[in-house]
């Protein structure tokens, strides 16, 4: 079994890239050791603050948020950080070579029931100039890049700088991450689906006639029984339609018409719409290809259908 130290050297990834790697991988085996500790050092709960988008911050946001900061500021390569809990993009090194975008602790809610959360990643180059919000406003396409840290039964990362997609499982005992599976591949077709069933009344009529479908199962125009999974993790949700396909979404609803949207563009959507169509998935946004969006604003929000291909085909085609 190859460590993530050999793969990333047959891989043949520049040094600068590899050292950001090694950065982050480093950071999230320290937070999967706090993650672990759970109450027993006292990191469970909520705090008194919200980020920007008005959440109430959880312990763990802001522990792993400040873990990550610190140490990609101290990275040569990171010219620059975005992350879900800053406000504003965070300046690194003048010099560095890479824009870093990142969810700390994404589905951080579930944290307190002990169940799954992740950090997930996106890296794309950094340009000339000045460290401001308009260097991160590139479309996911321009990722070098992207990939997340499970911390669940077992810590897993799952990258691709675009050359497919690698998964590896950090072992308790040497505390490296070993390669565990090799040019992820998701199924074309699949019979599950992932959306959060509560909303289905604020959806579009494009949404709810497709989701009615699936539900009919055998006894409608889809001819065959659907199942359905929620884990409230996106990191979750999306490890498994990259290990045994399906169908992920949070689309569009009017639940709060101020916020259309649930999930972030930069280090939600587009890390993750990456990994999916290295793994010959597809991700839109109903109308749109994530990984072709430009991005307005670094907080941002997109609707998300991700997953099996011909699945979110057939999904894309309520939408018209
Ligand atoms: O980061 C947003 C997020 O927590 C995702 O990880 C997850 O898919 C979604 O929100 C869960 O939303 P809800 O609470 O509506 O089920
Ligand atoms: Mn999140």
């Amino acid at each position: 079994m190859q460590t993530f130290t050999q793969f990333l050297a047959e891989m043949s990834v520049s040094p600068s890239l590899n050292q950001l790697l090694h950065t982050l991988t480093k950071t999230s085996k320290e937070i999967s050791h706090a993650v672990q500790h759970g109450a027993l050092a006292g990191v469970l709960g909520a705090t008194e603050q919200e980020n920007v988008q008005g959440e109430t911050q959880k312990k763990l946001d802001v522990i792993t948020n400040d873990m990550l900061k610190t140490t990609l500021a101290e990275d040569s390569t990171v010219k620059g950080i975005a992350s879900e809990e800053e406000d504003d993009v965070v300046a690194a090194n003048t010099d560095g070579e890479f824009l870093v975008s990142f969810d700390p602790l994404d589905g951080s809610s579930n944290i307190d029931i002990n169940s799954l959360v992740g950090t997930i990643f996106s890296i794309l180059p950094a340009k000339d100039g000045e460290l401001t919000q308009q260097q991160f406003l590139q479309p996911g396409r321009n990722q070098v890049a992207a990939g997340y840290v499970l911390y669940g039964p077992s810590t897993m990362l799952t990258l691709t700088t675009g050359n497919g997609v690698f998964m590896f499982t950090l072992c308790p005992e040497s505390n490296e991450f070993m390669l565990t599976e090799s040019n992820v591949i998701i199924p074309a077709d699949t019979k599950e689906f992932a959306i959060n069933m509560s909303n289905q009344r604020f959806w579009q009529p494009a949404m709810q006639n497709y989701i009615d479908d699936l539900l009919k199962g055998d006894t409608g125009v889809r001819g065959k029984n659907f199942n359905m999974r929620w884990i409230a993790a996106m990191v979750g949700d999306v490890h498994r339609v990259l290990s045994r396909g399906g169908l992920f979404s949070y689309p569009t609803d009017t639940k709060n018409p101020a916020k259309p949207f649930k999930l972030r563009l930069m280090y939600e959507a587009n890390p993750m719409a990456l990994l999916i169509e290295q793994a010959q998935g597809k991700a839109s946004t109903g109308y749109e290809t994530i990984l072709d969006i430009e991005p307005t604003e670094i907080h941002q929000r997109v609707a998300v259908i991700l997953g099996s291909r011909n699945e979110v085909d057939a999904c894309l085609k309520y939408h018209g």
